[in-house]
Order: C-alpha cells, then structure tokens, then sequence
C-alpha cells in the first residue's frame, strides 16, 4: 500500500487533528498515510490490535511529522469508546476530522446465522459508528467547525444475499447520517458518507467467506482511491460519495426501474451465494 511521500502532497489538513477507526488495517491505513502525506497534525489511530496499530503508527512516524497517537478500542463496546473520548479530549480537547471507519461482514445465510453474529457486525459497524460520533459531537459544535466521515459501502444501496446483517448496518449508517446532515445545517460541522464497492483489502479474510473469494474482485478498488475519495469527504458538503463516481448511475437505476435491476442483483449475488461453502 502506499506510503512513500508523493511529490503532489498538499496541505489541505494543515493543523488539523485526526482520527481513523479500524485505522489497523486496509482503507483506514491507508488513509492516516493521506492524512499525514497533506499535513494533519496530529493522527490518532483506533482499532482493537495494538501491535498493528503500532506497525501503522511506525511507520507514520518513519516517513512523517505528524504527531500519532495509538488508542485500542473495540468500538462496539459503549463503555470503551466512553473512555476512549474521555481520555482523548482530555489530551487533545478536540477533533477535527472523524473518520468512522471500522467495520466487518459475516458472510451466510440469515438463516444459518445467529443472533450474536448478527448483533456483532450490528453493533460495529452501525452502532460503533454513533458511539464515537456522540463522544466528538459537542465538542464539534461548541467549535462550530469539524467534519464526520462514515464509511458505508454500496451495500448501503443494495441489499445483498449473503449479507444482509452487514448491508442492513450500512444502509442504517447512511441513513442515520442523512438524518444528522439535515440536523448540522448551518452550524458548521458537517457529515459525509463514503460508499466503495469492493476493496482489496483484509475485509473477505473473515473466517465466514471461508475459501469463497467473491468473483466480483476483478473489479475491487485499492484503499488509496477509497481514502482519496475519505480526504474529499472531509470537506465536502455533500451527503454521499460513491466510488466509482458512476455507481451513482446503479443506485438511480435501483430506485428508477427496481422490477427490472433488483432481480438482476438477485441473481447475480445468490449465484455468490451457491458457489460459497453455503450451497444447502
Ligand atoms: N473491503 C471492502 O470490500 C469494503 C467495501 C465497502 C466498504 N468497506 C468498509 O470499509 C471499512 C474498512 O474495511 P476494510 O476493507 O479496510 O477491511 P479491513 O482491512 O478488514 O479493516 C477493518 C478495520 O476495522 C477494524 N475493526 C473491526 N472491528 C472493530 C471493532 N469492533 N472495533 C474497532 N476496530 C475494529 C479492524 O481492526 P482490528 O481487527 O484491529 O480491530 C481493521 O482496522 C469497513 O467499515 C467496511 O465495511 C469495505
């Protein structure tokens, strides 16, 4: 993944204090190596791996200024994140950008799952997102400046066979945001959602995929167009980014002509689906 220092590097977070949830691994990685590449000053890394937070944080601190900071946490658990927050305004008495980035997919049948599976990716992906965002909000506000940036997937968009704990918990990050976007208005903290479709990064190692490598990967993205796509979020008064820009197209054919494109989904992923250690 990249890290060397870029000749166009810009300054667009001069000063500005960071922090990345799952910043362990795969997008949130790499984008503390774009926040640190334009200027942040200070970087705070968020996951549950202190050993590979500290790979990451070395290797900031190998090729960057940036002050770094290494917080484990598990962000479904209410009680950590509280005194993750407590201890991190303490230090730092504000952030800047939020990058709600941690998550997870169990992949399966919803009949074959069960119900703490289902919480699980529940309460990391939808639930860790509102914990973190209450802990930093009001500090936001009081400041009138500050920007969240939730990480959802095109699974925001689409349900998918397979997934649908892990497509509900994005589809509810998505709309939560809309929501708070409305609520911001005017006040100067903004929220954006960016939308990937499928990365390359350690997300299908989950023990639940099994040996199924999805075949849709000959078109999966690199972290760094999806952290480029984070950095622009960042300042962007909009709702959503999808990446690729045209996914846009999918999600306005979903809603415009469904009888036609949900069936097409339908098949495509349930064919997924057979080919997976799940086949009945
Ligand atoms: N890869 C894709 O195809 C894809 C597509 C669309 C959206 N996304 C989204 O992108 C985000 C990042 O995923 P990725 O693709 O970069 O996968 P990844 O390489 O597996 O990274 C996931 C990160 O989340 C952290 N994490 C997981 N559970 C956590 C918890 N309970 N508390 C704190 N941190 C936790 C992991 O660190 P620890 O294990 O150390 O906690 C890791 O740093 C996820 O929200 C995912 O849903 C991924």
């Amino acid at each position: 993944m990249g890290i060397k220092k870029k000749s166009d590097s810009g300054n667009k977070f001069k000063g500005k204090v960071v922090l990345i949830t799952g910043a362990s691994s795969g997008i949130g990685r790499q984008t503390a190596i774009d926040f640190a590449k334009n200027c942040a000053k200070t970087i705070i890394l968020v996951a549950r791996s202190k050993p590979k937070l500290e790979e990451v944080e070395k290797s900031l601190k190998i090729h960057f200024t940036c002050e770094t900071a290494v917080y484990p946490c598990d962000v479904s658990k209410k009680a950590e994140v509280a005194n993750m927050g407590r201890e991190l305004l303490e230090k730092f008495g504000f952030i800047d950008v939020l990058v709600n980035n941690a998550g997870f997919g169990i992949y399966g049948k919803v009949q074959n799952q069960s119900i703490e599976e289902i919480e699980s990716v529940t309460f990391t992906n939808y639930l860790g997102m509102i914990y973190c965002t209450k802990l930093f909000l009001d500090s936001m506000l009081s400041r009138k400046s500050g920007h969240i940036v939730n990480v959802a997937s095109v699974a925001a968009s689409f349900g998918v066979a397979g997934l649908a704990a892990y497509c509900a918990s994005k589809y509810a990050m998505l709309g939560f945001s809309e929501s708070l976007l409305h609520e911001l208005h005017g006040t100067g903290v903004g929220i954006t959602v960016v939308s990937p479709i499928g990365v390359k990064t350690n997300f299908f190692s989950n023990v639940s995929f099994g040996d199924h490598v999805p075949n849709y990967t000959l078109f999966m993205l690199k972290p760094e167009k999806v952290s480029e796509a984070i950095l622009a979020a960042a300042n962007s008064p909009r709702l959503e980014i999808m990446v690729p820009f045209y996914m846009r197209a999918g999600v306005w054919l979903k809603h415009t002509i469904p009888y036609a494109i949900n069936p097409l989904v339908g098949i495509i992923f349930r064919r997924q689906l057979k080919k997976s250690k799940e086949t009945p």
